[in-house]
């Protein structure tokens, strides 16, 4: 408790899933809470959620991630309110709203002719510039309370499976890095958390739904379940305490083993006599 006491917390995609749990672990912690999302509505509802639990958030106008007016209020209502930024978590994914299932699409199944309306431009665009776009706008103010960027960047972006995607999502991962060496000037840290298959809305109509080909993988994680929201917001915390002071730059996965250990039968101490 109160390992984010007054820290104020920026939090983009807190409508449901992994932004919704976060929000609410980093309020228990003592953050004041920022919460966004392009629904509004649920948004709203994780403000809710956070007082009914004794903390403290607020939710301006309706957040587009990938709108620069919208983000640019969203950012400058939460300062205006709460007198700066102290940790900023871009938890949405924009592709999934902008482009469905195209971003899992299969490489030779994907146009791409540089232009915006493309399949693998237009999920860069949703997943990559949108993050770019909301680090940019907080940055300042980042710089001003030597405050922390966490970003999000699955395990599919180490081991590759969906083409547009993985490759946004790497791209996050690298963008994050370089946000590492140029915030550490100024005493800026800046992490991806990486979830791995991990039970939410999204994943519960995706991947873990019926029909969905890569249903059944989360049996073969090495230990053996799906991560659930919690999994990562452990991690998210941490990360954004100071307690992790002298660590920039990571990219811890709460995927339960899966981009580390192989896929495969245990090997048991009798089969190594
Ligand atoms: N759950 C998983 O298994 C899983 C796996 C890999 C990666 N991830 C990543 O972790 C992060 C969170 O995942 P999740 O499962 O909670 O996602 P989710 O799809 O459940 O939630 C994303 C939230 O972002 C919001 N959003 C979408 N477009 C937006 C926009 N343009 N502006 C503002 N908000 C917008 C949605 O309304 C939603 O509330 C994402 O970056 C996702 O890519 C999740």
């Amino acid at each position: 408790m109160n390992r984010l006491e007054g820290k104020v917390a920026l939090i983009s995609g807190t409508g449901r899933g992994e932004g919704r749990e976060v929000a609410l672990r980093f309020a228990a912690e003592g953050a004041l809470v920022v919460c966004g999302d392009l629904s509004h509505e649920e948004a709203v509802r994780t403000q809710r959620l956070i007082a009914r639990e004794g903390g403290t958030a607020l939710t301006p106008g309706p957040l587009d991630v990938t709108d620069e007016d919208s983000v640019r209020s969203w950012t400058e209502e939460a300062v205006d309110a709460f007198g700066g930024v102290d940790i900023l978590y871009a938890d949405a994914d924009a592709g999934a709203v902008r482009c469905g299932a195209t971003g899992s699409r299969p490489y030779d199944d994907l146009s791409s002719t540089l232009r915006a309306q493309d399949d693998l431009s237009s999920t860069m665009r949703a997943e990559l510039d949108s993050v770019w776009l909301t680090v940019r706008v907080a940055w300042p103010h980042l710089v001003a309370s030597r405050g922390c960027v966490l970003t999000a960047g699955p395990t599919c972006s180490l081991t590759g499976r969906r083409t547009a995607h993985s490759a946004a999502k790497a791209a996050v991962i690298a963008l994050t890095r370089q946000l590492a060496e140029e915030g550490a000037p100024y005493g800026v840290r800046a992490h991806c958390v990486g979830p791995g298959v991990t039970v939410a809305e999204g994943s519960r109509s995706g991947l873990l739904a019926a029909g969905h080909p890569g249903r059944g993988s989360d049996r073969h994680l090495p230990l053996g379940r799906a991560g659930v929201a919690g999994d990562l917001a452990d991690a998210a915390v941490f990360l954004a305490s100071g307690e992790s002071a002298y660590i920039t730059g990571a990219h811890p996965v709460a995927d339960g083993g899966r981009s580390a250990v192989l896929p495969g039968a245990t090997i048991r101490k009798d089969m190594c006599k």
